[in-house]
C-alpha cells in the first residue's frame, strides 16, 4: 500500500485518570488502542504504526497482534514523546519509502468507523483532510465567570481525526514547526501553518474522543456492554 496511518496513543490520559496510559484502558472487554485498530484493520489496507507509551511497547504490541490477522506484516509499533506532536514525529519517521498518503489517527477515537478512515484516505490530495461535525451546542464567548459575547457556530466545525496528508508536505511541515518552536493542537493546524490547504468531510458522531470518565461511559454503552 502507499497510504499509512499512524496511531498516537502515548499519551498519559490526565482527563480520564484511569491510573494507565488511556489507550490501555480497558472497555467492552478490548483496551481503547484494540477498539481503534479494529477500526484501522477493518479499512483499506495500509501500513499502520502505532505510536505507543514509553514502556508499554509490548503490550501495544499485543493488541496489534489480536486486531491484525493477516495484515500483522503491515504494522509495527514506535515509542512516542512527551507531547502529540513529537508523538506524530516519530511516527512519521517509521514510514516506510513507498508511502505517499499520511493518515494521523487518535487512538482515544476508539469506535470511528471503517469508512471514515477510507473516505478521508479517498480525499487527500495536495489538500489535507479532516472529519469535521457541525458544533451543537450555543456558544459564549467569557471572560472568567462572565460572558462578555456570541459566538457565530455556524462558521465553527468540531475537527475529528483520522486526518489526512500528502506524506512530504506533511514531513516538510513537521519539519518546519520544529524548527520555529511550535506546537500545534493538532496536525491539520500544524499543516495549514506550513502554507498548506485543509479541506473537511463528514465526520462521525462515532469518532468522538475518549477524554473524561464520562467518554468511557458513553464508548461503554455503545459497545454494549457493562464490564468496563
Ligand atoms: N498522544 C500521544 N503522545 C502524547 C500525547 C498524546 O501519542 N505525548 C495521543 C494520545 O494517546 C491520544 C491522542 O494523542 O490518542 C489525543 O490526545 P489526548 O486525548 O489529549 O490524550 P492524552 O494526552 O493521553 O490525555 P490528557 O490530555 O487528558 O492527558
Ligand atoms: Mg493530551
Amino acid at each position: 500500500p502507499t497510504t499509512a496511518i499512524i496511531i498516537v496513543a502515548a499519551g498519559s490520559g490526565t482527563r480520564l485518570g484511569a491510573g494507565a496510559p488511556k489507550a490501555l484502558v480497558h472497555v467492552g472487554g478490548r483496551t481503547v488502542l484494540g477498539h481503534a485498530l479494529d477500526g484501522v484493520f477493518a479499512a483499506a489496507p495500509m501500513q499502520v504504526v502505532v505510536v505507543a507509551p514509553a514502556g508499554h511497547e509490548g503490550v501495544v504490541d499485543a493488541e496489534i497482534a489480536a486486531s491484525a490477522g493477516e495484515r500483522r506484516p503491515l504494522a509495527g509499533v514506535v515509542t512516542g514523546g512527551a507531547t502529540r506532536q513529537r508523538s506524530v514525529a516519530a511516527g512519521l519517521a517509521a514510514l516506510g519509502a513507498q508511502i505517499t498518503t499520511v493518515l494521523v489517527h487518535d487512538a482515544a477515537r476508539a469506535l470511528t468507523p471503517a469508512p471514515l478512515i477510507d473516505a478521508v484516505a479517498a480525499a487527500v490530495s495536495d489538500a489535507g483532510v479532516i472529519p469535521a461535525l457541525a458544533v451543537v451546542d450555543t456558544l459564549k464567548q467569557v471572560d472568567g465567570d462572565d460572558v462578555v459575547g456570541v459566538v457565530d457556530r455556524s462558521v465553527l466545525a468540531a475537527a475529528q481525526t483520522p486526518q489526512g496528508f500528502p506524506r512530504a508536505a506533511l514531513e516538510a511541515a513537521y519539519a518546519r514547526a520544529k524548527a520555529a518552536g511550535e506546537e500545534h493542537t493538532d496536525d491539520a493546524a500544524l499543516f495549514a501553518a506550513a502554507g498548506g490547504v485543509v479541506r473537511s468531510i463528514a465526520g462521525s458522531e462515532r469518532a468522538f474522543k475518549i477524554t473524561t470518565p464520562s467518554d468511557l461511559e458513553r464508548a461503554c454503552m455503545l459497545l454494549g456492554s457493562t464490564n468496563g
